[in-house]
C-alpha cells in the first residue's frame, strides 16, 4: 500500500516534466454536461480548450476551469474591463487579514489584494463580511454550504477543496506576519 503511494506520487511529480499532462484536458462544449449538444449555436462558441489553455495552469490540477486566475491578470495575459460606467471609481486595497478560528487546521490568510483587483467593496461588506477584523462568525460547515467565502468559491471562484490556499498560515508562522485581524 505504501509503495503504491510512493509510486503514485512520482508519477504525479515527474509527469509535467516529462511532458504527460497529469490531468484530464478541458471538455469539449458539446459534452459537457452544461450546453445543448443539439443547439446550433455551440458551433459559434470558443472551445475552453483553446482559450483556457493559454492562461496559467492552476497547479492544483483537476480543479475548477484549471486556470490560476490571480496569475493571468497579474501576468497581464488577462485585461477585464473593471467598469460600465467611466465615473465608477475602482480601489484596490493591499490589506491581509489573519482569520485564527481554524481549530487544527492552518490559519485562513484573506487578502484583500487579488479580491479588490476584481470586485468592488459592496460585493463583501457590510452583507456578507463586517469592516472589521474578526467580527464575522463563520463556520467551516457554512463555508462549504454556500455561504461567505462559498457565495464565490465553489462557484465562479477557485473550489473549497483547495483547503491550503485560504488555510496557507501554519500557527507557527503567523507571529512574523504584519496583518490585520488581531484578537481572533
Ligand atoms: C475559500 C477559502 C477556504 C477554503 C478553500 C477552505 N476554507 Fe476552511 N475556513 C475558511 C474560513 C474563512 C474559516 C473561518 C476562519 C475564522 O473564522 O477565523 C474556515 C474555518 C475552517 C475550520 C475551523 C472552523 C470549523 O467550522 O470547523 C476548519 C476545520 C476548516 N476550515 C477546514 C477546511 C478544510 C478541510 C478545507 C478543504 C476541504 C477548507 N477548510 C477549505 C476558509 C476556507
Ligand atoms: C471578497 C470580499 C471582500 C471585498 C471585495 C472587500 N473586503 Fe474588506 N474584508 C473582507 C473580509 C472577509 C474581512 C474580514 C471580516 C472579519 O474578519 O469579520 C474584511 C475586512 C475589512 C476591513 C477591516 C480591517 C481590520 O483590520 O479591522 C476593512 C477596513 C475593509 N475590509 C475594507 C475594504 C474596502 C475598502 C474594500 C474595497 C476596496 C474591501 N474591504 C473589499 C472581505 C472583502
Ligand atoms: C464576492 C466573491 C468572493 C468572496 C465572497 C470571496 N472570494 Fe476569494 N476570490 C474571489 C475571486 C473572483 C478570486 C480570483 C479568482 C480565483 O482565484 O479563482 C478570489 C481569490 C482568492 C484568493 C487568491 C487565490 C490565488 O490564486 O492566489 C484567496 C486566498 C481567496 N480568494 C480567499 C478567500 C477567503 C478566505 C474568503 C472568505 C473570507 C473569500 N476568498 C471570499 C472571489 C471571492
Amino acid at each position: 500500500m505504501h509503495d503504491r503511494k510512493r509510486l503514485l506520487f512520482y508519477c504525479l511529480a515527474l509527469a509535467p516534466l516529462l511532458g504527460i499532462p497529469a490531468f484530464a484536458d478541458w471538455l469539449p462544449l458539446a459534452n459537457d454536461g452544461v450546453h445543448d449538444p443539439e443547439n446550433p449555436a455551440l458551433a459559434v462558441m470558443q472551445e475552453p480548450s483553446e482559450a483556457l489553455s493559454q492562461l496559467p495552469r492552476d497547479e492544483a490540477g483537476d480543479v475548477g476551469n484549471k486556470v490560476r486566475w490571480v496569475r493571468a491578470l497579474e501576468g497581464g495575459y488577462i485585461d477585464p474591463r473593471t467598469n460600465i460606467f467611466p465615473e465608477t471609481k475602482i480601489e484596490v486595497l493591499d490589506l491581509d487579514i489573519l482569520m485564527k478560528n481554524t481549530g487544527s487546521a492552518n490559519y485562513v490568510l484573506f487578502p484583500h489584494k487579488p479580491h479588490t483587483e476584481w470586485l468592488d467593496c459592496s460585493n463583501c461588506h457590510e452583507e456578507i463580511f463586517k469592516t472589521k477584523a474578526g467580527a464575522t462568525r463563520m463556520s467551516m460547515l457554512e463555508i462549504l454550504s454556500g455561504e461567505f467565502c462559498g457565495r464565490c468559491h465553489g462557484a465562479v471562484a477557485f473550489p473549497l477543496l483547495v483547503c491550503n490556499r485560504c488555510h496557507s498560515v501554519p500557527p507557527e508562522e503567523a507571529a512574523a506576519m504584519a496583518t490585520g485581524g488581531s484578537g481572533r
